[in-house]
């Protein structure tokens, strides 16, 4: 009985070691698919890792090769992969070399924010299919001339902002933009209390001028998020914010670093509704939470991972309706193997979706404008910021010379 080309979804059977010991025409269950696509990953650190790590377990792809300039990035992708398949990695020497070998279908993009530019520069040359990470650019005419260079691109461009695909905003989306739960949206209100940045390769993302700020660098997720609830354009933001704990004795190369650790920033939208995103990263916490009020209802989200040893339900998500119709409290939660893969699962699935972009299957992933609008927001909150008052959308717009 040979039951190879059975396709049955079951990733935590089929990656499960447990099962190993079957010969191949035995696995039926625990049937592992054989990749179609092989993707390389530019620049293989922390979040270039995570790609690998989901690529691998979602089967569809695999990673094929690297490049990195730093040779400890490369060693520890060689240890991670060496856990996940049976193959070894391709090393290449040059960007040009890992933009244009035949074998890859794929790039994923995951060097520092400021280099994305010139890597996109070259990558969009191969025609391969592009997992751009997030912010797209640490300007807006950088990401402006991305999303030229991506305007009539024939293979799939998408950008990682995969935190659409946490549990609680996957659930929060549904209820709020097809499900209607809680009417139409008036104002939204997003927090992240953390703690402060990781360190990186040549911490780049202690400086403004290689991240494009704090606000651009991390929030853009949630600028992203704010965007899609709003379903509307930004018009107006005022921010405030300082440097009020963290990296304040912080020098490399002798440069001081210059991100900001908390803020406050307010959005307003073209169809008046208003946001509001709290940041604290001196939080000993990992928290995140959305609220959304509407003409019938409230949803409340949020996210939690704190360290303690006394624990309590990572996702919470509550609708609350008054006397309209009933009010519902929930646990959104993915697969515990899914969920602890990275980035409470979103990251998975944004590799889920970016494989069935390549198949033409419908998805949400976040496209290039998507992409420009959530770093447009993080700009004018950083500009905001230094010039003391709101700033207006068109006017950012005007002073880069960009039109959209
Ligand atoms: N979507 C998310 O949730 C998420 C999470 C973390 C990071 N990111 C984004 O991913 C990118 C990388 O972040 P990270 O945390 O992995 O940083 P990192 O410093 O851990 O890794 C970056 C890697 O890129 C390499 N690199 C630097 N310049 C390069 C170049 N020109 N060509 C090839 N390799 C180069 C570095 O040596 C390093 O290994 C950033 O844009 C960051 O904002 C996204």
């Amino acid at each position: 009985m040979n039951l190879l080309g059975k396709k049955v979804k079951n990733r935590y059977m089929s990656r499960n070691p447990k099962f190993d010991y079957l010969p191949d025409q035995d696995r039926y269950f625990s049937y592992r698919e054989q990749p179609s696509y092989k993707f390389n990953i530019i620049g293989c650190g922390n979040i270039g890792r995570e790609h690998m790590k989901v690529t691998m377990m979602e089967e569809r792809a695999t990673i094929y090769g690297v490049y990195d300039q730093n040779p400890s990035s490369i060693e520890e992708a060689e240890r991670l992969f060496s856990t996940l398949s049976d193959h070894s990695l391709v090393k290449y020497d040059s960007l040009q070399a890992a933009c244009h070998d035949p074998e890859a279908d794929g790039l994923i993009i995951c060097t520092p924010n400021y280099t994305h530019i010139d890597v996109i520069r070259e990558a969009v040359k191969s025609g391969k299919h592009i997992l751009l990470e997030k912010p797209m650019a640490t300007t807006l005419r950088d990401a402006y001339e991305i999303m030229q260079l991506a305007k009539d691109y024939e293979s799939v461009f998408q950008i990682g902002l995969q935190y659409r695909y946490k549990a609680i905003y996957a659930e929060s989306i549904h209820e709020t933009l097809e499900r209607k739960a809680i009417g139409d949206v008036k104002t939204i209100s997003m927090t992240e209390h953390r703690i402060p940045f990781l360190d990186k390769v040549n911490q780049w993302n202690k400086f403004s001028k290689y991240s494009g700020g704090t606000l651009v660098e991390k929030c853009c997720h949630y600028f992203d998020l704010m965007n899609l609830f709003a379903q509307s354009k930004p018009v107006q933001v005022y921010a405030s914010g300082n440097m009020a704990v963290n990296f304040t004795d912080f020098t490399y190369n002798n440069e001081q670093a210059d991100i900001i650790d908390n803020a406050f920033v307010t959005v307003i939208y073209e169809n008046d509704v208003r946001a509001n995103f709290n940041l604290c990263m001196f939080s000993p916490t990992f928290y995140e939470e959305l609220v959304i009020c509407g003409d019938k209802g409230r949803l409340k989200a949020s996210e939690n991972e704190d360290f303690l040893s006394a624990k309590r339900p990572r996702n919470h998500l509550e609708i609350l309706c008054g006397e309209e119709k009933p009010s519902r409290l929930m646990t959104p939660a993915y697969p515990d193997h899914i969920e602890t893969s990275g980035h409470g699962g979103a990251t998975y699935y944004e590799h889920v979706y970016f494989i069935d972009n390549i198949e033409n299957k419908q998805t949400t992933t976040a496209t290039v404008e998507d992409g420009l609008w959530s770093v447009l927001v993080g700009l004018a909150a950083e500009q905001s910021i230094k010039l003391g008052k709101a700033v207006m959308i068109e006017e950012i717009l005007k002073e880069s010379q960009v039109t959209i």
